[in-house]
């Protein structure tokens, strides 16, 4: 390598480009930055998803989360075919959280490094989560496990041992959907009624239990990394500087790098370590989600860990050493690559606001774009929900409307140049 920076690019252009496939799930918003990372470092990608893609003509091996097993057959048979024409399958990569399990079972068939099964099951599974940190002994809200088909009582009951307030949550979802805080037992029961709802229009398994644990107060941040046999390397803390309090949680704003003592940090960064270790979790990127407890001195409670590097288009935010994007990093780490030299985040402080749905009804209009894309500082700006569609807040809602991107001299410039993009907007839902 002559610039240790392009570890995350294809160390030798005479060597034959490597082969990783990519599994895509039908509705994400990552697979334009996964094709553009391997574009930059010659990687080709064999594409494999539940959905009609526009790759551009790009081929791709249709799957079916439904049938992993054999979605799991027919992307091994694939990978056989292309090693029998010369060009071996590398690695296997998940663009987003569905795609999670299979892509560990095909890595495993095709004896692939990748995290074990069990492992990538349990960090999608709240309820999971939560018994292994416990059996580990890691700072987390009090909890109880409610089943799918518990009366109203044990609700009560759950929310009365875990205290008030408390946070009632489906284990399975994500985008803060179905994640509701109660203040008090009859709030906990109507919760627990409405985010069964939900699960069931979201057509999850009807056997779904759900979480009841205690509200913990105090800010939020968020720590992604890459795991590899040397343990687990920061790619990006984000603080949350308007931490929500409930009774929804949107996710709004995200600034990096944190401005957390580095002793602080280093706690932090530590239990979300321990965190990825308890699951089982060995390979890949780790978005962990931790909040600092008000009431026991800022300690890191740990909120939730995904086998995935942070969602939505939230990677924009982010630039490493010689604009390395986060998705190249992904990509790197998963063929084995040290991305330690590039790990290494340009200088200035960055940002991205995801704008939350404030009501239900049908998108007509974003107006004010310009203006908002005009602030000092704001570097992009994307609505990423056609004018057209029906749209509902959370707790019902799993979709942003889209993001802003900024960068500044500080922090404190980045959530100004975000703030006053986002006052510049103004949403017409009808
Ligand atoms: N026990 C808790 N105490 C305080 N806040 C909580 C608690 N659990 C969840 N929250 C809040 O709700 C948000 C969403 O919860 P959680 O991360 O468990 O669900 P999620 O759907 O995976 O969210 P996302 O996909 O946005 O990360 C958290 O980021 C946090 O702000
Ligand atoms: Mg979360």
């Amino acid at each position: 390598l002559t610039n240790p920076a392009f570890a995350g690019r294809s160390p030798d252009p005479a060597q034959p480009a490597p082969c990783v496939f990519l599994l895509v799930p039908a509705r994400s918003y990552r697979t334009a930055d996964f094709l553009a990372a391997a574009g930059r470092m010659g990687v080709d990608l064999v594409v494999g998803s539940d959905g009609a893609l526009p790759l551009g003509g790009r081929p791709v091996i249709p799957v079916t989360l439904a049938n992993p097993r054999a979605s799991a057959e027919r992307l091994r048979a694939s990978a056989e075919r292309l090693r029998a024409s010369g060009v071996p399958v590398a690695a296997v990569v998940a663009a987003d959280a569905p795609m999670l399990v299979l892509a560990a079972a095909v890595a495993a068939r095709l004896g692939l490094p990748h995290n074990r099964v069990a492992a990538v099951r349990a960090a999608a599974d709240k309820a999971r989560q939560r018994t292994r940190w416990a059996l580990a002994g890691l700072a987390q809200p009090a909890f109880r496990i409610v089943p799918a088909v518990a009366p109203d009582d044990a609700v009560r009951r759950a929310a009365q041992a875990v205290g008030f307030p408390c946070v009632v949550k489906a284990v399975s979802l994500s985008a803060s959907q179905g994640v509701l805080r109660a203040d008090d037992t009859a709030a906990a029961v109507a919760a627990a009624r409405r985010i069964r709802s939900i699960l069931a229009q979201a057509r999850r398994p009807a056997g779904e239990p759900l979480l009841v644990e205690a509200y913990v107060a105090g800010p939020e941040l968020s720590i992604d990394g890459l795991l590899s046999a040397d343990g687990l390397s920061v790619t990006a803390v984000f603080d949350k500087p308007a931490t929500p309090d409930g009774p929804t949680f949107e996710e709004t704003m995200l600034v990096t790098p944190s401005r957390l003592p580095g002793a602080a940090l280093a706690t932090a960064v530590g239990a979300a370590t321990l965190a990825a270790r308890a699951l089982g979790l060995s390979h890949g990127p780790i978005h962990a989600e931790l909040r600092l407890d008000d009431r026991a001195r800022g300690r890191p409670m740990m909120l939730e860990l995904a086998a995935r590097s942070i969602g939505g288009l939230c990677s924009r935010a982010l630039r490493f050493a010689d604009s390395v994007s986060l998705e190249e990093l992904v990509l790197a780490n998963a063929l084995g690559r040290d991305t330690a030299p590039a790990v290494r985040q340009t200088a200035r402080p960055s940002g991205v606001l995801m704008l939350p749905v404030s009501r239900p009804g049908t998108l007509r209009s974003v107006e004010g774009r310009d203006r908002a894309a005009a602030v000092p500082g704001i570097t992009g700006l994307t609505i990423t929900i056609p004018v057209g569609q029906r749209v509902r807040p959370l707790p019902e809602g799993d979709r942003y409307l889209g993001f802003i991107f900024a960068e500044g001299d500080t922090q404190r410039d980045v959530e100004r140049a975000l703030d006053a993009a986002r006052a510049r907007l103004r949403v017409i839902i009808e």
